[in-house]
């Protein structure tokens, strides 16, 4: 194997990126944002706030920290973290609000545009964009509940009524929302369709509490173009995070990624997963990881079967430094067919 330092020195792209204050957050993932993939992250930094994948209202209330797949944190994390719940009514919601709050997390975030029918079956998530009464009731009884930060993931309302969305916006913000972040698709579209960043604009124009966009943001341009061409106060974004940890810190100018880092990267997230998990659910949690990282590579598909065989730790780790015992060739942009999720 070449050894990494040669290939990183050979990587080097050095473009420099505008240093920028704006609030930058990890969007929420089920699956993807949790304690593991936070902690390697965090080691880049440049974030502003990390959101937790959801967890489900009902379940917060009781949940065992200790043996949670979902509610779960370490200490230092909780000045950057906020907890996002999905839930129906405003007595769950407010419930779960009051433990997030006592457990010390930064914030709270309400969600309201998860499109899983198991989620929307029951009332909850973008079932409430269809009912903006409880959706507002909901903010208003979790501000009434606890003293921090609570926020609203929303996407566009069903037939993409950007009003519609607009007249919600500012319904959440007279209820107590401190911000929203508003991703710009239609519940059917899933992450197929590219989101429609004008509607950002739209919100942004309508929004009397500050705006994080989301959507597509997949290298460290975009955010700044996001920015300038919705108004929208941040970013937050969610596949790209997963694909390149370190792209919160190249926003920021802070560093200037190489091949080697996707190897590195990899490798510490192993470790972390096992760390933090039994095998079993760590290899499933690689594996849903796993095409993210890969859609990073031109060959990221076969890649992707390949890193699918191992099932052990050490065999996995083998099995990533193999991938980079003759270099691959980085894809110009994350390869689309492997993570429209
Ligand atoms: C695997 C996966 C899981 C997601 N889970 C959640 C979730 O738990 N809560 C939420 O509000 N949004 C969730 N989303 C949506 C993202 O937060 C984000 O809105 C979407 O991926 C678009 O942003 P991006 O283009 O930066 O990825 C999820 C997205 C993906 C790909």
């Amino acid at each position: 194997m070449r050894s990494l330092s040669v290939v990183r020195a050979a990587m080097e792209i050095g473009r420099p990126m505008p240093h920028t204050t704006m609030p930058l957050h990890l969007a929420p993932m089920a699956g993807l944002g949790h304690v593991a993939f936070r902690q390697v992250l965090a080691r880049f930094g440049g974030y502003s706030l990390m959101v937790t994948e959801m967890a489900s209202a009902r379940a917060v209330i009781h949940e065992n920290r200790a043996t949670s797949r979902v509610f779960r944190w370490e200490e230092r994390e909780l000045p950057y973290l906020v907890c996002q719940l999905v839930g129906a009514t405003p007595q769950d919601m407010a419930a779960a609000a009051q433990r997030v709050e006592a457990e010390g997390f930064a914030g709270v975030d309400l969600n309201m545009g998860c499109a899983v029918a198991d989620i929307t079956r029951r009332g909850a998530g973008a079932a409430l964009l269809a009912d903006p009464d409880r959706a507002v009731a909901i903010v208003e009884a979790v501000v009434r509940a606890v003293r921090i930060p609570v926020s609203v993931k929303l996407r566009t309302l069903p037939g993409r009524d950007v009003e519609g969305t607009c007249r919600l916006v500012r319904r959440l913000a007279e209820a107590g929302a401190a911000w929203v972040t508003f991703h710009p698709r239609v519940a059917p579209d899933r992450r197929t369709r590219p989101a429609r960043w004008e509607d950002i604009a739209a919100v942004v124009q309508a929004s009397p509490i500050p705006v994080m966009g989301n959507g597509d943001v997949w290298h460290p341009e975009d955010a700044l173009r996001m920015r300038a061409q919705t108004g929208c106060v941040g970013v937050s974004i969610g596949r790209a995070a997963v694909a390149k940890p370190w792209i919160f810190a190249q926003i920021r100018g802070q560093i200037t990624p190489h091949l080697g880092l996707y190897l590195e990267t990899a490798l510490a997230f192993v470790a972390a997963l096992w760390e933090w998990n039994p095998p079993a659910q760590a290899l499933q949690l690689f594996r849903k990881w796993l095409p993210y990282w890969c859609a990073n590579f031109t060959y990221g598909h076969a890649m992707a079967k390949r890193l699918r065989q191992p099932t052990a730790q050490s065999a996995l780790e083998a099995a990533l430094r193999e991938e980079f015992a003759f270099p691959p060739a980085l894809a110009q942009s994350p390869n689309p067919l492997l993570i429209v999720g």
